[in-house]
């Protein structure tokens, strides 16, 4: 694929997402802040979509799986133990003519003629550049304590390895599942949300016994059960991929990432790694606590191997938004006619029309009302009945400015599945117009039936 074609994605994507309320840049009104994003209205429902389905998907459908939620700030000796003050690193290099700064490997990866892909510039020998993010706690100047917003989610959980072993009934293989902020001194932040200084990790620390086979066994499991979480919520299969890692993290025995086809371009979405017992055995030696694992089985003590799950909320959000992007042309009685190829209207009567085909159950709102006009008011009455009702269940959207057709455009748009119109008839009959957002199909719809008709939809999707 063109490298024209690459950008367009990410292009269309960023400006749909600002248009719609998805996300904005940060503080943009001050200029904005390299590598940070804020999430608008549509983008917060979306992205807390995908936080709730992660984590039902792993207590309420998994057994032995329990929840924790750790503070971003942690005693800086963590960051000792998990090897993150000396290895969490990349190569960098810099100009010596305009001193910008580049990762060594894209340098690689895409070499310039010449030097440095600014100015042409002589470039200097890779160095090392820490990627934690350092912060101060205290007051009083000189006596602030040094430390670290957290690079991972992961050591939060390691740490509380015993406190979740001595205060729960969970017996080894087990797993503890956490969401939440990181932060990194990315060097290069870009792709929209996809390198961020500020992000958010879905994770599973699970717990195995120190054994290669068996911990192998789980490791293939998780990835099966990640990959098909994404297929599961409307990911198109033929642009996901497993890709083995060549060079392993300083933590890790084998890796493996679930990688996302942004048009032609493979990316790292999720990363699957068998972290040996890596973690806790340096909490254990730094701290100086017992962190074994007693086997009432067995009678044996052990350091537990770690199979990890690690998401990027950022880029499962950034992906979903991708995939769900559909651009369609439309003839005058807005049928979809196919791709689009010819998007600059040959024929003046067609219509481009962009819909996000998003999986229902992460949809920012599962349904649309709308009274045919406003200013009528006993469809308006009748037509903000059923919202109150719906929105009882289900995120809604009220909309009665403009025409339906303009209606329908925006609620494409957000990526609302299903459209409901009050009209006169509704009035007499007792029921509605329910349009689908996919096929454009309407289909008339009890109104004492619509919560149902909903879910049923929701669910069998
Ligand atoms: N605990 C393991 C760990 O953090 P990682 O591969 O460094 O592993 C896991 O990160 C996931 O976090 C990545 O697959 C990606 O989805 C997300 N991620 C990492 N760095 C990111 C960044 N700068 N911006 C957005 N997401 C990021």
């Amino acid at each position: 694929m063109k490298k024209e074609e690459k950008k367009d994605i990410f292009e269309k994507i960023t400006s749909l997402a600002k248009r719609r309320g998805f996300i904005y840049p940060g503080s943009e009104i001050y200029g904005g802040l390299a590598g940070t994003w804020d999430y608008g209205p549509l983008g917060t429902e979306l992205k807390r979509n995908i936080k709730n389905e992660f984590w039902k998907n792993m207590t309420q459908e998994h057994e032995n799986i329990v929840g924790l939620d750790a503070a971003i700030i942690m005693n800086p000796k963590v960051w000792e133990a998990s090897g993150h003050l000396d290895s969490f690193s990349d190569p960098l290099v810099e100009c010596k003519k305009c001193h910008h700064r580049f990762r060594a490997d894209q340098l690689e990866k895409n070499p310039p003629a010449g030097g440095c892909p600014d100015c042409g510039g002589e470039i200097t020998e890779p160095k090392q550049f820490n990627l934690m993010v350092e912060t101060y706690l205290g007051s009083i100047e000189g006596e602030k304590l040094k430390t670290y917003l957290r690079g991972e989610i992961t050591q939060g959980v390691h740490v509380n390895f015993k406190n979740v072993l001595d205060s729960t009934r969970v017996k080894i293989p087990f797993g503890v599942v956490q969401v939440g902020k990181a932060f990194r001194n990315e060097i290069t932040p870009g792709g929209l949300t996809f390198r961020s200084r500020e992000f958010e990790q879905m994770e599973l620390q699970f717990y195995a016994k120190p054994d290669k086979k068996e911990s192998m066994k789980w490791m293939e499991y998780w990835k099966e059960e990640r990959m098909k979480w994404y297929l599961s919520l409307g990911m198109t299969k033929k642009n996901l991929r497993f890709k083995e890692h060549e060079q392993l993290a300083h933590y890790a025995q084998a890796a493996f990432d679930i990688e996302y086809n942004a048009e032609g371009d493979w990316k790292e979405m999720e990363g699957i790694h068998h972290r040996g017992d890596w973690d806790v055995r340096r909490h254990q030696e730094f701290s100086k606590q017992d962190l074994t694992y007693f086997d009432e089985e067995s009678k044996e003590r052990f350091l537990p191997y770690i199979i990890e799950t690690s998401g990027g909320v950022d880029r499962a959000t950034l992906f979903f938004l991708m995939d769900a992007y559909t651009e369609e042309i439309l003839n005058p009685k807005s049928e979809i006619l196919n791709k689009p190829q010819n998007s600059n209207k040959e024929n003046n009567e067609m219509e481009k029309r962009i819909v996000l085909k998003l999986h229902p159950k992460l949809a920012p709102y599962k349904a649309a009302v709308f009274p045919l006009l406003a200013n009528k008011l006993e469809l308006v009455k009748l037509a903000r009945t059923i919202y109150e009702e719906l929105r009882k269940e289900y995120t809604v959207a009220w909309d009665d400015r403009g025409n339906v057709g303009k209606r329908y455009r925006a609620q494409d748009e957000a990526g609302t599945p299903y459209c409901i119109t009050v009209d006169f008839e509704s009035l007499e009959t007792e029921d509605v117009t329910v349009r689908d957002r996919d096929t454009m199909k309407q289909e008339r719809v009890k109104i004492k039936e619509l919560k149902n008709y909903i879910y049923e939809k929701y669910q069998k999707n």
